[in-house]
């Protein structure tokens, strides 16, 4: 089996490239496709069913188009609502996002913590387990109801309109914020100028360090080739917007993490929207 084929990544839009640099930082010869569900955007208050519905079409896709080895579902959302699904169905390593209360759990128990998510993944049975067993009382959890999608706009002053009403009240009360949205530590900054200086637990990195244990296990890491790609996908039907995503997943991901020019220098990005109209003409939200 041909270890240079693709690692998929998928989210609701740009907020899985905070989990993408995070592996490519680790697996850096691997070569990775993308996924950016725009068309269907944001995923955090559609239903079970819709998003392992779309979830399950993007992996067919990535496997039969891409050939892809393993699939990291980028997205608190589609884990927490759709990974056992998945996993039961494909046969391909799939390793899936959480909230990284865990890590609250392990290192700083006794501090006042906000787990900020989607008001999907906090209503899930998946999270709904996590959250009782490392419970430490001392938890608000905050469902961030339209905060991908201000993320997703790139529009700076709401954004910070946005976490100054709904973040003022704990300014000086809270130490942990988990980032339970790939999409939020885009916006790490603009959450410190609410909060202040506070500890912020992201799930991003154990998931690539997974990743990298799963490929190593089953003897798919890429030793093929000295330098990985990256392949960006965007399902909007509009070529405007997937040039619109595809420069902001550039300019968000190069500043999030890629400043060296080391890496700069080995993504290769293409907008491929239009290679599946069958994925983007379709109306995600009628599903249910
Ligand atoms: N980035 C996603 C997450 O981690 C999805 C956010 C959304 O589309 O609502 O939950």
């Amino acid at each position: 089996m041909k270890s240079s084929r693709p690692v998929g990544f998928i989210d609701s839009g740009i907020g899985g490239s905070t989990v993408l640099s995070e592996s490519l930082a680790l697996l850096p010869n691997e070569n990775y496709v993308y996924f950016s569900d725009s068309a269907n955007c944001p995923y955090g208050d559609k239903s079970d069913e819709a998003i392992i519905e779309r979830c399950d079409e993007i992996i067919s896709m990535l496997i039969e188009k891409y050939d892809c080895k393993a699939i990291v579902i980028a997205c608190n959302t589609a884990s927490a609502k759709a990974s056992a699904f998945l996993r039961k169905k494909y046969a391909l390593p799939i390793i899936a996002i959480e909230p990284a209360y865990k890590m609250v759990y392990d290192q700083n128990p006794n501090g006042f913590t906000l787990v900020m998510a989607t008001k999907g993944t906090l209503e899930s049975e998946k999270f709904h387990k996590l959250y009782y067993k490392y419970n430490n009382h001392k938890t608000a959890l905050i469902a961030c109801v339209g905060l991908a999608d201000i993320i997703e706009q790139g529009d700076k002053t709401r954004l910070e309109n946005y976490l100054d009403e709904t973040l003022n009240e704990y300014k000086g009360k809270v130490q942990n914020v988990v980032l339970g949205c790939t999409h939020y530590p885009l916006a790490i900054k603009e959450i410190q100028k609410v909060l202040g200086n506070v500890n912020f637990f992201n799930g991003a990195k154990g998931v690539s360090r997974q990743l990298k244990r799963v490929l190593e296990e089953k003897e798919l890491l890429n030793n093929e080739q000295p330098r990985g790609n990256i392949l960006f996908l965007d399902s909007s039907p509009s070529e405007e917007i997937r040039n619109e995503k595809l420069e902001l997943f550039d300019t968000k991901f190069i500043y999030y993490f890629l400043t060296s020019p080391y890496f700069k220098s080995f993504i290769k990005m293409r907008t491929e929207g239009s290679v599946i109209p069958h994925l983007y003409q379709k109306d995600f939200v009628t599903l249910d």
